[in-house]
C-alpha cells in the first residue's frame, strides 16, 4: 500500500467539492473520512460562479464536480478548467449511472466519472489516487517535452552559431591580409625621401639656383620630385582599395552577425544587389586584391541584371564557393589553373544563375550530394560547413545550389540558381 498511497504527496490533500446539494456534501466529507492512507482538506460550493472562483484562486490538487449544478453542469466546470490551462485533475459525480454523461465526461477531459449512490472510501479513494497519478505521469511527460524543444531549440542555435563562426572565419582571414598590406605599404612609404630631401633644400638655403642647376644631387631633384608623385600617387590608390575591400568585408561580417543575433540562416534583407560586384567582392575576400600568378580568372557577366534579394547571403555561398575552387585547384599543383565565374539571367525563364567552374581535383559521382551534408569534408583540416551552409542559405533565398563534376580530376562547377527579381526602384 505504501507504493500506491505515496502519490498522494499533499497532506491534507486540498480538494474542491462542488455540489448543489448539501445532504451529498455531508456524505462525501463523510466517505473521505474513512480513507486511512490520506488526509483530506475538503472545501465545499454549491454554485458554479463560486466554483470557478475558487478554481481560479486557490490550488487544489483535484476537483469533484457534482453532474448537475442548478443552470449548469459538471461538464461545464470540466471544460472551464481545462479552458483556462488548469490541469488539475476532475472527477465527476452523478446521482444515477448514465453512459451518456459518463463519455461526455471522458471526452470533456475529466479523469472519472463516479455514481454517487454506490460510492464507497476505497472507490473514492483509488479514483482519487488513479487521478494524482495519471496527472503526475501527464505533467512528467510534458516537462520532458519541454526539456527536449529546449534541447532541439539549443542544437538549432548551436548549429547556427558554428556556421557563423565558419563564415566570419573565412572573412576574417581576408581582412586580416588587408590589413598587412596596408601595413607594409605605410612602413615602405616614400615620406622619408620628402623628408631627405626637404632637409637637403634647407642646407643649400643661401645657393638654391647654384644647387638646382650645378650641383650633380640638386640637378635630380625636380625629375626626382615627380616620380616621387607618381608613386605616391600609386601607393594611395593601393592603399584605398584595400581600405575599401576591408570597410567592404567589415560590413559583411556585421551582417553575418547580426543574422546569428536574429537567430536564422538569415535575416533577408532584400536590397539592391550587383552579382558581379558581389562576385569580385567574394574573389579578393578568398584571393585578396593583387592579381594572381596562379590561377587565371575568366569572368563572364555580360547577362547579369541587377536583382532584389539578400546581398549578405549570396556573398557567403560564393564565398564558400570560390574557397573550395582554390582548394581544389591548390590540391592538383604543377599545372596552370582557371576559375570561371559566370552570372547568366539569360539560361533560364526568371532565373539567375551564378556559376563557380574550376580545373581542380573534382568530385567523385557517389559524392556529388553527400558534400552537403554537414561535416563532411575530404580534407584533412576541412570542417564540412561551407556547403551545407551554403545549400542552406540558397533555400532561403527561394533559389537552390548543385554541384557537378565530370570525375576526379576533372574539374567541378556549382551552380547557384537564384530567382529573378527585378529591381524597378533601380530604373526610376
Ligand atoms: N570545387 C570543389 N572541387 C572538388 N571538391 C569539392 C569542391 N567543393 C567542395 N568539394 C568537396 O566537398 C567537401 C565539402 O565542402 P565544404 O562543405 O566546403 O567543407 P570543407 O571545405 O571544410 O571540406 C570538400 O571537402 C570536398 O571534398
Ligand atoms: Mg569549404
Amino acid at each position: 500500500m505504501m507504493t500506491n498511497t505515496s502519490l498522494i504527496t499533499q497532506s491534507p490533500l486540498e480538494i474542491l467539492l462542488v455540489e448543489d446539494d448539501e445532504d451529498d456534501y455531508h456524505i462525501i466529507k463523510n466517505i473521505l473520512s474513512q480513507v486511512e492512507e490520506t488526509t483530506f482538506h475538503l472545501d465545499w460550493v454549491s454554485d458554479y460562479d463560486e466554483a470557478t472562483h475558487r478554481i481560479q484562486t486557490h490550488g487544489y490538487a483535484i476537483f469533484l464536480f457534482d453532474y448537475r449544478l442548478g443552470n449548469h453542469t459538471g461538464l461545464d466546470l470540466v471544460k472551464y478548467v481545462r479552458t483556462i490551462q488548469c490541469s488539475t485533475p476532475c472527477i465527476l459525480l452523478t446521482g444515477q449511472d448514465d453512459h451518456h454523461v459518463d463519455v461526455r465526461a471522458g471526452e470533456s477531459g475529466a479523469e472519472d466519472y463516479l455514481v454517487k449512490g454506490e460510492l464507497l472510501a476505497s472507490g473514492l479513494e483509488r479514483s482519487i489516487r488513479y487521478a494524482l497519478e495519471r496527472h503526475k505521469a501527464e505533467k512528467e511527460r510534458e516537462d520532458l517535452m519541454d526539456q527536449l524543444l529546449e534541447t532541439s531549440r539549443q542544437l538549432g542555435r548551436a548549429e547556427v552559431a558554428v556556421n557563423v563562426l565558419h563564415n566570419v572565419g573565412n572573412v576574417l582571414n581576408s581582412i586580416n591580409v588587408s590589413a598587412t598590406q596596408i601595413t607594409t605599404l605605410l612602413k615602405n612609404s616614400y615620406t622619408n625621401d620628402i623628408g631627405r630631401i626637404a632637409s637637403m633644400i634647407r642646407a643649400h638655403q643661401q645657393d638654391l639656383g647654384h644647387f638646382f642647376t650645378q650641383d650633380t644631387k640638386g640637378q635630380l631633384i625636380p625629375s626626382y620630385l615627380s616620380e616621387l608623385d607618381k608613386q605616391v600617387a600609386k601607393q594611395h590608390q593601393t592603399m584605398l582599395e584595400e581600405i575599401q575591400a576591408l570597410t567592404k568585408n567589415l560590413d559583411h561580417l556585421k551582417h553575418i552577425v547580426q543574422a546569428q543575433q536574429a537567430n536564422t540562416v538569415g535575416t533577408n534583407q532584400k536590397e539592391p544587389v550587383i552579382l558581379s560586384e558581389l562576385m569580385e567582392q567574394a574573389l579578393t575576400i578568398n584571393f585578396g586584391t593583387l592579381p594572381q600568378h596562379q590561377v587565371s580568372i575568366v569572368r563572364d557577366f555580360a547577362d547579369a541584371p541587377p536583382i532584389m534579394s539578400d546581398k549578405h547571403q549570396i556573398l557567403q555561398i560564393l564565398v564558400n564557393l570560390i574557397r573550395n575552387a582554390k582548394h581544389s585547384m591548390m590540391a592538383k599543383p604543377g599545372i596552370s589553373h582557371c576559375l570561371s565565374l559566370t552570372i547568366d539571367g539569360t539560361r533560364t525563364p526568371n532565373r539567375v544563375l551564378l556559376i563557380v567552374q574550376d580545373t581542380g581535383v573534382g568530385i567523385k559521382p557517389q559524392l556529388l550530394t553527400k558534400i552537403f551534408t554537414q561535416g563532411f569534408s575530404t580534407k584533412q583540416e576541412g570542417q564540412g560547413l561551407g556547403l551545407h551552409s551554403s545549400a542552406l542559405a540558397a533555400q532561403s533565398l527561394q533559389g537552390s545550389l548543385q554541384a557537378f563534376s565530370v570525375g576526379e580530376g576533372q574539374g567541378a562547377r556549382f551552380t547557384l540558381d537564384l530567382p529573378y527579381t527585378p529591381v524597378e526602384a533601380l530604373i526610376s
